[in-house]
């Protein structure tokens, strides 16, 4: 069994930060969000993993190598254009060959791994598997509508008007079935080849679609109040250590993570809470949820429920929660007069100012 992961398009959701670097990086509690898919699959026994890439190709291609670190081997399946999920596999032909496969959305979340249902889709062998999972507003995402019996009858696209409150999870198994439905079907409203069609196409051809519905945590990380929440119930979970250091009138509270090289000063932290490795925290306050990248540096200020990438400073700023901050960012108060907010923001930035 192989797996085909997709870590191409455009991440609109995530912008600015996806101006300049692939969503599927972003990280959570300072490891990016696809090294957890990465490790999932490889959980799961497979070790052959094609990773499908777009205009962040290099970034990608950088960041996990040929994949021996998760103890899989990559191959790198280049996308011209987001065209759509179905395209993704319809150009990844070569690779897949006559094998079952999982494919993974490298932007999705999913606590406890993949192995139980990959096993379950071994044993089974439906010619396609889905993932469902309740969510209170399905329209932005895939619906399924199941009758009875469970079994699924019929799938939609982010539909105006749901049928049911399943929405698809970004993990599919598929027997070598799918290739003639991704060849079958037309681009949809969205101009995109969509996998959900495809999956649609198979049942209308009497294809055997089977559908696991999951309670536990799931989440698309492509919004920002989405990768927030995740990096919250990944906090909650990582194991605190003290790698850096910490003078003695700092107060470390809770579940915190403090890396290699990182240095706190006359701080108070309260977990759970990452400290990222070379990052210096001085006369500060970092609160729960709150995630800091390497290489930064917070002095005299006040930060809860946030993420802070690498090699970002903020200074003399009280208080700021609920945040994304990008990587080599740079906040400060701004000099007494004249008394104005400065700001210099990147396109599509999104600022909330209290005052
Ligand atoms: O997250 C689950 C949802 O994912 C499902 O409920 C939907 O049915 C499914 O269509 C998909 O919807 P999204 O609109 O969230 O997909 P998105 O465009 O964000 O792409 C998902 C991942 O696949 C992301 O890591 C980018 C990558 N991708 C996307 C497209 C369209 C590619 O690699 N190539 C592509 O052409």
């Amino acid at each position: 069994m192989k797996a085909l992961v997709l870590s191409g398009g455009a991440g609109t959701r995530l912008r600015p930060i996806t101006h300049t670097s692939a969503k599927q990086l972003v990280p959570v509690a300072n490891k990016p969000v696809l090294f957890y898919g990465l490790e999932a699959i490889a959980d799961a026994g497979i070790t052959d993993v094609g990773i499908v890439v777009g205009d962040t190709a290099e970034e990608i291609r950088e960041a996990v190598g040929d994949g021996s670190r998760f103890g899989i081997q990559v191959t790198y399946i280049p996308q011209d254009a987001p065209q759509g999920l179905a395209h993704a596999v319809l150009i990844s032909r070569d690779f897949l060959g006559d094998d079952d496969f999982v494919m993974y959305l490298g932007d999705n979340f999913i606590v406890g791994g993949i192995t139980g249902l990959v096993d379950g889709f071994r044993d089974a062998r439906p010619d396609a598997q889905i993932l469902l999972t309740k969510v209170p507003d399905p329209r932005a995402f895939g619906v399924a509508e199941l009758d009875e019996e469970g079994r699924v009858i019929g799938l939609e696209e982010k539909p105006e008007v749901p049928k049911s409150d399943l929405a698809l999870v970004g993990v599919y198994l598929f027997t070598p079935a799918v290739h003639e439905a991704v060849r079958s079907i037309g681009p949809s409203r969205r101009g995109e080849l969509e996998i959900t069609h495809a999956i649609q196409w198979l049942i209308d051809q009497k294809h055997d679609v089977h559908s696991t519905t999951i309670s536990g945590y799931w989440k698309d990380t492509g919004n920002v109040t989405d990768m927030l929440e995740v990096n919250r119930a990944v906090l909650e979970t990582v194991d605190p250590c003290e790698d850096g250091t910490s003078d003695e009138v700092s107060e470390i509270i809770g579940r915190v993570r403090i890396e290699t090289g990182a240095q706190v000063v006359r701080s108070r932290i309260v977990g759970p809470a990452i400290i990222g490795a070379g990052t210096v925290i001085s006369d500060a306050y970092i609160g729960p949820y709150t995630s800091v990248s390497e290489g930064c540096r917070i002095e005299d200020s006040e930060i809860e429920y946030s993420i802070v990438l690498r090699g970002s400073s903020i200074t003399g700023v009280r208080r700021i929660a609920a945040s994304l901050i990008g990587r080599g960012v740079e906040v400060t108060p701004s000099p007494r007069s004249p008394a104005a907010h400065r700001l210099v923001l990147g396109d599509h930035s999104k600022v909330q100012i209290s005052s």
